[in-house]
């Protein structure tokens, strides 16, 4: 592990602001996202979840404000000159997003073309510890369609983690799943933050998610969770929720403050 200070920002917006088709999309969005942090974020459909990752991803260009990836301002930076910042962050798209046609080592060890090739040896061993770390190495010579919808969305996260990124950005990884499943992709979300310090933007709209995410933390032993305070224990989950509504941000802190909120919109939310 690399030596960094505790409080190291690993994504900000800077008072964002982005219309798309003469619609603002995104309207004064500021944040900021440390080393090892999770932040859940909440919103209706169309508030603008997805528009924010692909943002700070650099595929969106603010029309005013800034946006910091690892401490450098991606705002006016050229394709080429974003390549090498998007290859430390791991995208999980919404509906995972798979080959079809390519086989699960396909799809988990695709980020090792062209300059980032690797010796063979090393690929293989690459993708299959990161297809170990989703419990899922035996499907290595599958086709997505033999796989389960939650095994898909495992193989995506693989994908996105085998190049060993240090901020995840995972749109609605939850959305369409049973909630057997859905609790073993956030568990998933939890081991990784947790064994790996991983930063990582996950977008839900069930506040269950945020709660797992909050309340609990990665156990090796048991390869489970366990609740982060009980039994005299306190682990710091590092895990702030940020609200969306109309691109505008409406809450951004602990899960708990969000509870006390008085707006509206937060209340509908969390029930
Ligand atoms: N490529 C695009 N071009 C134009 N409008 C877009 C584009 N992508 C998203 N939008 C609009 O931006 C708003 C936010 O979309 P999105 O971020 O996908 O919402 P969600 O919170 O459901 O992920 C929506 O009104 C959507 O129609
Ligand atoms: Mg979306």
């Amino acid at each position: 592990m690399t030596e960094a200070r505790p409080d190291q920002t690993v994504l900000e917006f800077e008072h964002v602001y982005l219309v798309l088709d003469d619609k603002p999309v995104l309207r004064d969005v500021s944040f900021r996202l440390v080393r090892a942090e999770t932040k859940v974020i909440l919103g209706a459909s169309s508030s603008g979840k997805s528009v924010l990752l692909k943002t700070a991803l650099g595929l969106f260009r603010p029309d005013s404000g800034r946006v910091a990836v690892f401490g450098r301002d991606i705002t006016g930076l050229r394709e080429e000159e974003l390549y090498p910042i998007r290859q430390r962050i791991g995208m999980v798209f919404q509906e995972g997003a798979l080959f079809d046609s390519m086989t699960v080592y396909g799809n988990v060890a695709y980020v090792f073309q062209e300059d980032r090739a690797l010796p063979a040896e090393e690929e293989e061993e690459r993708v299959r510890r990161a297809l170990r770390f989703v419990g899922l190495e035996e499907a290595i010579e599958k086709l997505p369609s033999e796989l389960s919808g939650g095994m898909r969305r495992r193989v995506a996260i693989a994908r996105a983690f085998v190049g060993q990124p240090a901020l995840m950005l995972y749109d609605s990884p939850t959305a369409g799943l049973d909630p057997l499943t859905a609790q073993s992709i956030i568990t998933l979300i939890v081991k990784l933050g947790d064994l790996e310090d991983v930063s990582g933007l996950v977008v839900t709209h069930r506040l269950q998610d945020a709660g797992v995410i909050a309340d609990y933390f990665y156990d090796p032993e048991s390869e489970g969770l366990l609740p982060a305070h009980s039994n005299g224990r306190d682990y710091d989950t590092k895990t702030s929720v940020l609200v969306l509504r109309e691109g505008q941000v409406v809450f951004d802190g602990a899960r708990d403050e969000m509870f006390r909120a008085r707006d509206a919109y937060i209340r509908r939310f969390i029930g």
